[in-house]
């Protein structure tokens, strides 16, 4: 959450490379941005609210500046909440990812001593306490002084205006430097620096990097130099283009079936390795956030229902709390599409402390959970844009199926259905389907609430479903164990309420139909999703009868729902929802 860049070197405009690099970054927060860059010894500063798109930048030639694109923590979105943040001299700039938990405290101390803040954020107070250090001291150990003071998990990245350099500190928050020919580069991640230079220094925590004519990386602890790790980037990044398609997401969507049947056709050894460590494990657990989430909670069942094999679910944020009983012989699988999600990565790194062994399942190569990781399983499934995740979720799922499979030995039969999965989303995705679920949205277009309800694993298909309607369309959607919803959500039903039934063809069947019964009799209007059809829905939507896999084509029609709903809504750009950032980096 948030986007950092930075540059100093020897090219004479750099805020438009400032300004293309936080464009990569901006899945990361897009409530507002801005850019500081060093003209004859001065830092001009320019901000803005809303997304960048097609901004122009009026900033003065510069070959030294930091930028940075938003995702609202402490103050409303404003331009004097926007980054970089200027102390009371103008001479430091600051650009933030974190949130300094103790700012109120150190905020008091500041104003106290005469600082005037100008914004509502936790930010501003590292440039103020950066400017008092550095009225004693040089403006790298006044940036590590003032590091140090900050609790949280935090990335800092300033500059001055005497100086030449970029300072820059991590605790948590990410931060890479990119290596180019005279030039050096800092950002949140490598989608932002990988355009000019392939060369990166991943820094650590309690690190600190001084990019100038040369890169000096010091341990925070100590102020000790140490040598800078040079990796090579030699992945490719596939370019991300809409193409034909009006949105990413719906291009995400499209580009289900070919995830899938690569994770069929290509995983085999990945969902061997995986399932030997789930055999070996004395306690396995999956941990995810948001729809990473919903794909964990998915492998609880799938590894009870196909393999007889427990293992436990806890969200990423809570798991913290549930980890006293962690040991050298548990084992964590941690799911995450960017590998950068801190309500995961932090209780990984306690469960590493522990002793316990992490294996993760992400979409981002050298990312923080993958570099984290004792064990890497990526999913290919491609550069996901969309902030909404769909077609990341659905390989988490395959790799699910097919470890499931492959733990009772029958990985060719998961394979068969993943197949069988790829070939009736292709049907799904056809004109004359797609056509039956534009028409629902707009007959939905006007409602309040959607209610979702399945049992065993189409309860997950349900809690998934409904995040993705309420992030794309901005309509309240709660999913429900069908069992569940008699205990008191049912008061909720009232005539005409969308009640939308996930039926596979299981054991699950006559249960859920007797459901969907109870709340047609108190007026829901029935929405059936699944291989049979039933006199109780009154849409149905038919998908093919693929067992454990049924949940693949089931989630694709509630993604298009979704998705049509937020275009039947008039809901102008679906790949960025407000609120919203792809990646979430703060607590
Ligand atoms: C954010 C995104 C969600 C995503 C979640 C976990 O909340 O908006 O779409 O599911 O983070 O992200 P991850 O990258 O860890 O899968």
């Amino acid at each position: 959450m948030c986007g950092i860049f930075g540059y100093v070197g020897k090219r004479p405009k750099i805020s438009s490379v400032i300004l293309n690099g936080l464009k990569k970054l901006e899945y990361r927060g897009y409530d507002s941005w801005g850019i500081s860059v060093k003209n004859k010894g001065i830092l001009e500063v320019e901000k803005h609210t809303g997304k960048i798109e097609n901004a122009r930048i009026r900033l003065p030639g510069s070959n030294l500046g930091i930028g940075h694109t938003r995702w609202a923590t402490h103050g409303k979105v404003t331009t004097a909440n926007a980054h970089p943040h200027l102390d009371c001299t103008g001479k430091i700039a600051l650009v933030h990812n974190g949130i300094i938990e103790n700012f109120q405290e150190l905020k008091r101390v500041l104003a106290g001593k005469g600082h005037i803040f100008q914004s509502e954020t936790d930010t501003e107070v590292a440039v103020h306490l950066i400017e008092e250090y550095v009225k004693k001291d040089g403006f790298a150990i006044s940036v590590r002084q003032a590091f140090q003071k900050l609790k949280g998990l935090n990335a800092i990245v300033a500059c001055y205006a005497p100086s030449a350099e970029i300072v820059a500190a991590k605790n948590g928050s990410p931060l890479i430097v990119g290596v180019g020919r005279n030039e050096f580069f800092i950002a949140s991640d490598a989608t932002g620096i990988v355009d000019n230079t392939k060369k990166v220094v991943f820094l650590n925590d309690h690190q600190m990097a001084i990019l100038g004519m040369t890169l000096k990386i010091i341990q925070l602890k100590n102020g000790k130099q140490i040598k800078p790790q040079v990796t090579l980037l030699d992945w490719k990044f596939e370019k991300a283009k809409k193409g034909k398609f009006k949105h990413f997401l719906l291009k995400e969507i499209h580009e289900q079936p070919k995830v899938i049947e690569h994770i069929a056709y290509n995983h085999s050894s990945y969902v061997k390795q995986l399932a030997k460590l789930v055999n070996v494990a004395f306690g396995t657990f999956m941990v995810g956030c948001g729809t990473a989430s919903y794909a964990a909670l998915a492998g609880t069942y799938l590894f009870s229902s196909v393999a007889k094999k427990h293992v436990n679910f806890t969200i990423g944020s809570e798991f913290n709390y549930l980890e006293d009983y962690l040991t050298p012989d548990s084992l964590i699988v941690a799911f995450s599409q960017s590998g950068e999600t801190i309500d995961v990565i932090e209780p990984v790194s306690n469960a590493k402390r522990r002793g316990a062994k992490i294996a993760v399942v992400v979409n981002t190569l050298g990312s923080t959970l993958y570099r984290q990781a004792d064990y890497k399983f990526l999913l290919g499934a491609g550069p996901e844009k969309a902030v909404v995740a769909t077609k990341s979720f659905i390989a988490k799922i395959a790799l699910l199926i097919l470890t499931a499979h492959e733990l009772s030995d029958k990985q060719s039969e998961g394979k068969k259905l993943l197949v069988g999965a790829a070939k009736n989303v292709v049907e799904i995705l056809k004109k004359r389907y797609v056509e039956k679920i534009q028409a629902l949205a707009k007959e939905l277009k006007n409602v309040k609430h959607i209610y979702l309800i399945g049992r065993g694993l189409s309860y997950v298909s349900c809690l998934e479903a409904a995040l993705k309607i309420k992030e794309t369309s901005y309509t309240h959607a709660e999913g429900f164990a069908g069992g569940e919803l008699k205990h008191g959500a049912i008061a909720l039903i009232e005539k005409g309420t969308p009640c939308i039934v996930f039926a596979p063809n299981d054991e699950t069947y006559e249960a859920i139909a007797s459901n969907a019964q109870e709340l047609k009799a108190r007026g829901g209007f029935i929405v059936g999703i699944g291989p049979r059809d039933n006199s109780v829905f009154d849409r149905f939507f038919k998908t093919a009868n693929l067992k454990h896999a049924t949940m693949i084509p089931q989630i694709v029609i509630a993604q298009l729902l979704a998705y049509h709903l937020a275009i039947s809504k008039g809901i102008s750009d679906p790949d960025k929802p407000r609120n919203l950032a792809k990646s979430v980096t703060v607590r």
